[in-house]
């Protein structure tokens, strides 16, 4: 067993060992392939959390009553672990969801771990499942932090108690669409509203999507893009990741004011554009500046950066620059190599473990 490992960790079954032989790392797609262990640890309201142990990956016991359950108290978090091709294990700014959880954790009234806790945790986490980050090339360790109101709570109110558990799956591709997105404009529902939540990694951000989804999908599209709640004439989000414009030199994002997900790609991908010369303007995207975009794309740590092939909106569809000559193709490497070791990680955004 690793040596994160405390001497009385369970070995691992031979049905474990199994599960393990048994993946296809060519065929990895965005779906849990359960590993060997997880992290938890626990607090109390108000108090700190404890170190944390690593456990064998599996089901938890909650209080039918817990806040996360009954009023979606909770938070989740999303990072990978690349493995470079000379064998290294390495995390791309955990500091940054670190902090992102704290924000959230504020926003929902619950306790965090300290920043330092967090990213101990992770690599904790990373390395008792080492074997499960995927070869270089074939994908990520997609990590999963959650930060969950496990005390009862029966009136509405913070929970008592706290859980920070930890689990990660390997993963490929989010979207297995080679080409680029096609998207529709969402019309009927919202996603986040002036005031809300949508600014944080609320889970109950997450679930009312599934609907548009699964609409969208139905009709053939590979996701759905959000307007905003107050004036639906600019556009948000995409249902897990966030949405760039391009034209000429520019290229445009909605502004973190509140109703956009601070994505860390998000951030990372506006850093790299304006290293190689474009003008990055955060700020409202109007429906109208993204019908006449010549390029538009998605970022996010399970996405990375995705071209957007074609927009829905009502019954126009367009079309934009993919493939070779896109910005986003240009993007999309320069961080990928990055996060692979393949270019010198100049901004320190690479953390080995
Ligand atoms: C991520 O990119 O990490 C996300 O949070 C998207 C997730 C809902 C799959």
């Amino acid at each position: 067993a690793p040596s994160v490992l405390p001497a009385s960790s369970p070995l691992l079954t031979s049905e474990a060992n199994e599960k393990y032989a048994n993946v296809k790392w060519e065929e990895l797609g965005f779906s849990l392939i359960p590993t060997d262990y997880m992290h938890v640890s626990k607090c109390k309201q108000g108090e700190s959390f404890s170190e944390g142990e690593i456990v064998p990956y599996g089901d938890i016991s909650i209080s039918p009553c817990a806040g996360i359950l009954n009023y979606g108290q909770g938070l989740f978090e999303g990072l990978k672990a690349y493995r470079t091709e000379n064998d290294q294990i390495r995390l791309f700014r955990p500091d940054q969801n670190a902090l992102r959880l704290q924000t959230g954790a504020d926003r929902l009234c619950m306790t965090s771990p300290s920043a330092d806790q967090f990213v101990q945790a992770v690599k904790k986490t990373v390395l008792a499942n080492k074997k499960w980050v995927p070869p270089p090339g074939k994908g990520a360790l997609y990590i999963r932090p959650l930060l969950i109101g496990t005390g009862a709570v029966l009136g509405i109110a913070s929970a008592p108690e706290y859980t920070f558990l930890i689990y990660v799956s390997p993963v490929g591709n989010y979207h297995t669409a080679s080409s680029g997105l096609n998207l529709v404009v969402d019309h009927m529902y919202r996603r986040a509203h002036t005031g809300g939540t949508g600014g944080v990694k609320s889970c109950t951000n997450y679930s009312p999507v599934v609907k548009s989804l699964r609409e969208a999908k139905s009709s053939g599209f590979s996701d759905i893009l959000f307007l905003d709640a107050a004036t639906g004439r600019n556009i948000e989000e995409v249902s897990t990741c966030n949405i760039f414009i391009a034209k000429g030199n520019i290229v445009s994002t909605p502004p973190t004011s509140g109703t956009i997900l601070p994505g860390i790609t998000r951030k990372s991908i506006c850093e790299l554009a304006r290293d190689i010369g474009y003008q990055v303007q955060e700020r409202d995207v109007s429906v109208e500046e993204l019908l006449e975009a010549e390029e538009v794309f998605c970022t996010g740590t399970a996405m990375v950066v995705k071209a957007v092939d074609t927009v829905t909106f009502h019954n126009k569809k367009i079309k934009y620059r993919t493939g070779e000559e896109a910005l986003s193709t240009k993007l999309h490497l320069m961080l990928t190599n990055i996060q692979m070791g393949v270019d010198e990680d100049k901004k320190g955004w690479m953390v080995e473990i």
